[in-house]
């Protein structure tokens, strides 16, 4: 809300740019009609904490995983649904039972239980899932959401693991080594992928869900997993994945899951991405992976470009399937998606986790208290792409860093999010490009979330296509998205 004085100086300065219509910078946006994908696979979310602990809430999977608006009671908001169709299943690490009659579970003194996520193997005496060895009822929430999450319209998903089983490990720690070091021996590689595709198998007869793929590791390569931590987490070098990725092949083989894909590495940077890829190698990336995941954490910098030209380079796919920041506006992570879309040219992103804590989430919540807060802007920001650059969509190129364009080609609707981190300026974008277009004076629809907590995904009225044009007066830290129908490539 504005002060009073700030309205005055705001009416001063639009009288102003009124008088001198000039002095306002004019932006010319080209549009290309280059596609850089097959089809746009979605927006997803990993489960994990956030499900664990509100795993069995309705209205959480209405906000996530409908396009619904959705009225909820701690946070006294209607929020418009993300319509997120992808979901990461996290296979957990942790069991409290005692093995042989005295191993157990070396647990950091710092993770608090709501990042501990139960595990199915409980003792790895029996590899056949109806034995007392395992326990399939564990773990009940964050299955519940995942359910929840299919019933809505959620398409694909992916197991991934933070940790092996903590028994399968050198010091039965599952946040890692004391030194951050090397945790799981080479004697428990194949237990790691009896467990992953031992869970798919399972999942796949006994919950209706088919996993499309498997993601043995999270951020292998970095060195703060150490077993003081505050997570599941677990140090694996590239010569280790390498090793460990055909053994996966092969249990999924005999578990008869050859339509499941793997995916590597899951590691924190595109920096890093590029080198486990480099040592893990062509031939084992074209025989056992089927697609490249990376992380998001390194923002704005790292080798997008590189990444995209490996992966691309053997056929395979490109995901961003874990973003996080701490940014409540929501600015960095549009810039961010915006990259990501521009350069690395991903087939889908994913959020870490859609409620969490220090604005790391979209809602803001407290896990440990099960207390939610509200959504944040970052939310109403990430709903500007999430409900309109839809699955199925192929996202064009662009050489501006400002904006994602994207086309529906069987219902002929061409989505643009735009966005302005500098003064306010005027963006016209030429749709000239397109081999059909509309009429001048058609109709476009538009929705906006503006900086100053004005506009939260409220909907723009009144614009046209002017001589094949889109134009709109864009404020600094606003982020704006137009559909339009009629266009064709
Ligand atoms: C049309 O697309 C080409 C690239 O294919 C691009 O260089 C050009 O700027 C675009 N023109 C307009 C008016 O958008
Ligand atoms: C909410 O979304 C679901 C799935 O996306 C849909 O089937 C349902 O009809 C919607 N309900 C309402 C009330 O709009
Ligand atoms: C339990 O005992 C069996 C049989 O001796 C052994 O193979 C296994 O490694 C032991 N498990 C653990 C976690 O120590
Ligand atoms: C299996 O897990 C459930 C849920 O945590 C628990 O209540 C039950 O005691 C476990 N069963 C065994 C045999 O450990
Ligand atoms: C745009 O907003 C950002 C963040 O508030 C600020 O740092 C920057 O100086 C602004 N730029 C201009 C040109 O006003
Ligand atoms: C319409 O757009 C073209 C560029 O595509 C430009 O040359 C022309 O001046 C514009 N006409 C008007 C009336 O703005």
């Amino acid at each position: 809300m504005p002060t009073f004085l700030s309205r005055i100086v705001g009416s001063a300065v639009l009288l102003w740019s009124l008088l001198l219509p000039f002095t306002q910078a004019d932006q010319q946006v080209s549009i290309t009609t280059n596609t850089y994908s097959d089809a746009w696979e979605g927006w997803g979310v990993s489960l994990a904490w956030w499900a664990k602990a509100f795993g069995d809430r309705d209205d959480l999977a209405d906000i996530v995983f409908t396009l619904n608006s959705t009225k909820w009671e701690p946070g006294d908001q209607t929020l418009p649904g993300l319509g997120l169709n992808i979901v990461r299943y996290n296979a957990g690490a942790c069991s409290w039972n005692t093995i042989n009659g005295s191993v157990t579970m070396s647990a950091s003194a710092n993770i608090p239980s709501t990042k501990q996520i139960e595990g199915y193997w409980l003792d790895g005496l029996s590899s056949d899932p109806s034995s007392s060895s395992w326990n399939w009822t564990v773990d009940a929430n964050q299955r519940d959401m995942m359910l929840k999450a299919q019933e809505r319209g959620a398409n694909i998903f992916e197991l991934f693991s933070n940790s092996p089983m903590w028994w399968q490990l050198n010091n039965h720690n599952p946040s890692g080594a004391d030194d951050g070091g090397s945790n799981l021996p080479s004697s428990q590689y194949r237990n790691h992928a009896i467990y992953l595709s031992t869970i798919a198998k399972y999942a796949k007869d006994n919950w209706g869900v088919t996993f499309d793929s498997i993601e043995p590791f999270n951020e292998p390569s970095s060195n703060w997993w150490k077993s003081s931590g505050t997570q599941e987490g677990c140090y694996i070098d590239a010569d280790s994945q390498k090793a460990i990725i055909p053994i996966l092949r092969d249990e999924m083989k005999a578990q008869g899951l050859d339509g499941t894909t793997i995916a590597a590495s899951d590691e924190n940077s595109y920096q890093l991405a590029l080198n486990s890829w480099n040592t893990i190698g062509e031939s084992i990336q074209k025989s056992d992976v089927g697609r490249m995941n990376t992380h998001g954490y390194s923002g704005s910098s790292g080798p997008r470009d590189d990444l995209q030209k490996l992966a691309r380079g053997i056929g395979q796919k490109v995901w961003d399937s874990e973003y996080g920041d701490n940014d409540g506006t929501g600015h960095t992570m549009v810039k961010n998606i915006m990259l990501d879309l521009r350069i690395l040219k991903p087939d889908a992103w994913v959020q870490w986790q859609v409620l969490d804590g220090s604005d790391w989430g979209l809602i803001e919540a407290d896990i440990s208290s099960s207390t939610l807060k509200g959504a944040t802007e970052k939310y109403f920001n990430l709903a500007q792409f999430t409900r309109h650059i839809r699955p199925g969509m192929k996202i064009l190129e662009t050489s501006s860093s400002n904006i994602v364009p994207a086309i529906d080609e069987d219902s002929h609707t061409l989505v643009i999010v735009a966005a302005n981190w500098d003064e306010q300026s005027t963006f016209n974008f030429d749709l000239s490009n397109f081999s059909k277009l509309p009429t001048d004076g058609s109709k476009i629809r538009s929705w906006m979330t503006n900086g100053n907590g004005e506009k939260l995904y409220a909907s723009v009225d009144n614009i046209a296509l002017d001589n094949q044009s889109i134009s709109t007066s864009l404020g600094n830290g606003t982020v704006q998205t137009f559909e339009i129908d009629g266009v064709y490539l």
